[in-house]
């Protein structure tokens, strides 16, 4: 028998079974502890509890480790392709040649979007935010695609996986457009999956555009940094929404959702609205430093801080330095990069943030880059949407793939009032 840990509740002793992962990491297995002594677990926000046993990505927070699949990030970032690490999250392998290739040309020829989509942005008013707008259209493509709707059927789990990764960017694209009134783009089957991103983006139909290779690179190496983050809120949203054996579009919807708000996803527009701020309002990076230090969540230092990070992010520092190499290639000074860096310096050796352990997290620079290739801020989170799309994908498969598969359904501790006699509304 492995290891196991002791309760003691009253007179009882309960042994709880010790599970431990393939990087050590040890686990109390307190599944069976209600059955056992009518107890539950109290851990609000999940900082201390493992929701399932995975293997597709690790991180060790303390010593700022992050891996794919046993792959570190750094590898990854330097020689694979956003496909390419797509494969390996969902697959669990890195593909062969003919493998890759494969699945390229089948995204490819995936990316068109139903003709009676337009009905459906023609319905979003201008304005919509374009996570709002990816949302509801990836939930719409459930309407679309009734033929690859059972989470048990391996074949229609498989088209509507490449349906996904093929469509997402053509919806983003196309919620950005609805927004400023241009004509939407249709997909380009000559380029690759990020160009033709960025062509129906940024192109438009009166021209011909031409898709820059530093822009393409850089998008495709934060497509790469944002693939997959084990349980963070989206993931387990996917899971949990997933586990109700909802199709994969709807568990789709969910996690984007999930990942536009700003402490999570949604940080890498605030932190551009962040610097903007401290630069109109002509404010030094210690005042700013400052201002955040206060116990006000609206002045937080964005991009900084993580549940699981109490190191260097390894993701923060990647992107750090592609900034600088996109933004010298591209022959763009950037003050928002430059007022970064002051505000990182300054609370690197800061007090308040030492003690925290608090350090740049991967939406810190990101934005920079976005902004210095014109990506309006709205439209960040929708990028980091399709890069953690695969590791969403992975999640649900590993999910589903589970023998120990059961709902998602945590308990509570209630705490409200105790039986109440109904009183008239006339007595009230
Ligand atoms: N600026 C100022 N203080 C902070 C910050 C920050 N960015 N982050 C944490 N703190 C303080 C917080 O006030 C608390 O202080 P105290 O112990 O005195 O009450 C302490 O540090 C611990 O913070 P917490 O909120 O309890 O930690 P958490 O693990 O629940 O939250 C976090 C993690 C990422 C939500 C938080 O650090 C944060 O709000 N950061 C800013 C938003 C952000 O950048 N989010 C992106 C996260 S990474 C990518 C992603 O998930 O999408």
């Amino acid at each position: 028998m492995g290891e196991v840990a002791e309760i003691r509740l009253g007179d009882k002793t309960i042994e709880l079974p010790v599970v431990v992962g393939s990087e050590g990491e040890h686990a109390i297995d307190i599944s069976k502890l209600r059955a056992q002594t009518g107890y539950i677990t109290l851990d609000p926000g999940y900082a201390n509890s493992g929701s399932c046993e995975s293997a597709i990505t690790f991180i060790n927070g303390e010593e700022g480790i992050l891996r794919y699949r046993g792959i570190p990030i750094e590898q990854l970032a330097d020689k694979a392709s956003f496909l390419e690490v797509a494969y390996l999250l969902i697959y669990g392998t890195l593909p062969k040649r003919e493998e890759l290739e494969g699945f390229t040309e089948s995204i490819r020829r995936h990316t068109m979007l139903h003709v009676d989509f337009t009905k459906v942005f023609t319905a979003l008013p201008k304005d919509a935010h374009p996570m709002a707008a990816c949302s509801a259209t990836v939930g719409a493509m459930a309407t679309f695609y009734p033929d690859s709707l059972d989470p048990r059927d391996p074949s229609q789990v498989e088209v509507s996986i490449h349906r996904l990764i093929a469509k997402l960017p053509t919806l983003a694209a196309r919620a950005y457009k609805h927004s400023v009134g241009q004509p939407s783009m249709y997909p380009k089957n000559e380029l690759n999956y990020v160009g033709n991103f960025l062509h129906m983006m940024f192109g438009n139909p009166c021209e011909e555009y031409e898709v820059d290779a530093v822009i393409s690179k850089a998008l495709d190496l934060l497509f790469i940094l944002h693939a997959d983050h084990e349980q963070n809120c989206s993931t387990s949203t996917m899971r949990l929404v997933g586990s109700s054996m909802v199709n994969l579009f709807g568990a789709v919807s969910a996690a984007i959702n999930a990942l536009w708000g700003p402490l999570h996803g949604g940080a890498n527009q605030a932190v551009i609205e962040m610097l903007a701020e401290i630069r109109d309002e002509g404010m030094t990076g210690r005042q700013f430093v400052e201002r955040a230090k206060t116990k006000d969540d609206t002045s937080r230092l964005m991009g900084f801080g993580h549940r699981v990070y109490k190191n260097f992010d390894p993701r923060a520092k990647i992107i750090k330095k592609a900034c600088f190499d996109v933004l010298n290639q591209l022959g763009v000074h950037s003050q928002m990069l430059e007022i970064a860096v002051e505000l990182e310096e300054i609370a690197l050796k800061d007090e308040y943030f030492v003690e925290r352990k608090l350090y740049p997290n991967v939406d810190f620079y990101s934005g920079v880059i976005y902004n210095a290739i014109g990506t309006p801020s709205n439209m960040f989170t929708a990028l980091f949407a399709i890069g953690r799309l695969p590791g969403w994908i992975a999640q649900w498969r590993e999910l589903h793939q589970d023998p120990t598969f059961k709902i998602g359904r945590p308990r509570q501790v209630y705490t409200g009032p105790t039986e109440t006699s109904f009183v008239p509304i006339d007595k009230r």
